[in-house]
């Protein structure tokens, strides 16, 4: 296995780079490959920026350049249903772009001509994520996270969801919109930017990829406050812990 792992954000990786073994960096199309190992697995951390274009270019250079085998996806989204809050970890099973709609040529969100609207996740790679999440979570949760950070989000016990995200390059920050999507994307547990756009390149080169997200937020009129604080004292928590487990599996 030699595996990519992408985060739009710095905050969404922070550690990881630091954690690497004999890291090297390397520069392609305005973006810092970091390559090395992760506890014992080849790995190659990129950053990709934000958005499905930004997503899909690093996606592809990571296939084509740097041969990555497998790719994860770590970072933080929007929830996309009632039952999932600020804190929980969302693992998607699979992801559609909210904002692709060239109907009447097509239904609504199928990608033309490829004639999908889901781009399933890998099965094993997903339940690999899912089971470092539900040991961070029964684990390191309690000491990993600052208290007042928890006091703030009100984090007591964060759960675990598998389900459809959605990605399209709008933060959302709308209740109605949410509703809109929920109601329009049954099984939705999250929105965010990225996620497939590199699930629909990794079905294109047929590369097993994952993603995990943390929940920063309810996409709705608070999103961008919380997003920005979510970010910088939570998210780099989660990553770190859960690839590290993820590898160490
Ligand atoms: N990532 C985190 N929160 C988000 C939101 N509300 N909309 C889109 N992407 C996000």
């Amino acid at each position: 296995m030699r595996l990519g792992i992408i985060s739009a954000l710095s905050e969404e990786q922070q550690g990881l780079v630091e954690a690497m073994q004999s890291p090297y960096k390397l520069i392609h199309g305005q973006r810092e490959y970091w390559v090395g190992q992760l506890w014992e697995i080849d790995a190659v951390c990129v950053l990709s920026r934000i958005g499905k274009v930004a997503a899909a270019v690093t996606t592809t250079t990571l296939v084509e350049k740097f041969g990555v085998t497998h790719i994860l996806f770590t970072g933080v989204a929007g929830s996309g249903d009632k039952t999932v809050n600020v804190g929980d970890i969302v693992v998607a099973e699979s992801l559609v772009q909210h904002d692709m709609d060239a109907s009447p040529l097509f239904p609504r969100f199928e990608v033309p001509l490829l004639g999908l609207t889901h781009f399933p996740a890998d099965h094993q790679l997903a339940s690999r994520l899912f089971d470092a999440a539900s040991s961070f979570l029964d684990e390191d949760f309690m000491e990993a996270i600052a208290a007042d950070e928890k006091a703030v989000f009100r984090l007591t016990r964060p759960r675990i969801h598998r389900g459809l995200i959605a990605s399209g390059d709008q933060f959302i920050d709308d209740r109605e919109h949410i509703n809109g999507l929920n109601a329009a994307l049954p099984g939705l547990v999250a929105v965010e930017m990225e996620g497939a756009a590199v699930a629909q390149v990794c079905h294109e080169l047929d590369v097993p990829c994952a993603v995990i997200r943390t929940i920063s937020d309810n996409a709705n009129e608070n999103a961008a406050t919380d997003f920005l604080r979510f970010v910088k004292s939570v998210a780099a928590v989660y990553a770190c812990y859960i690839v590290r487990r993820f590898c160490l599996q």
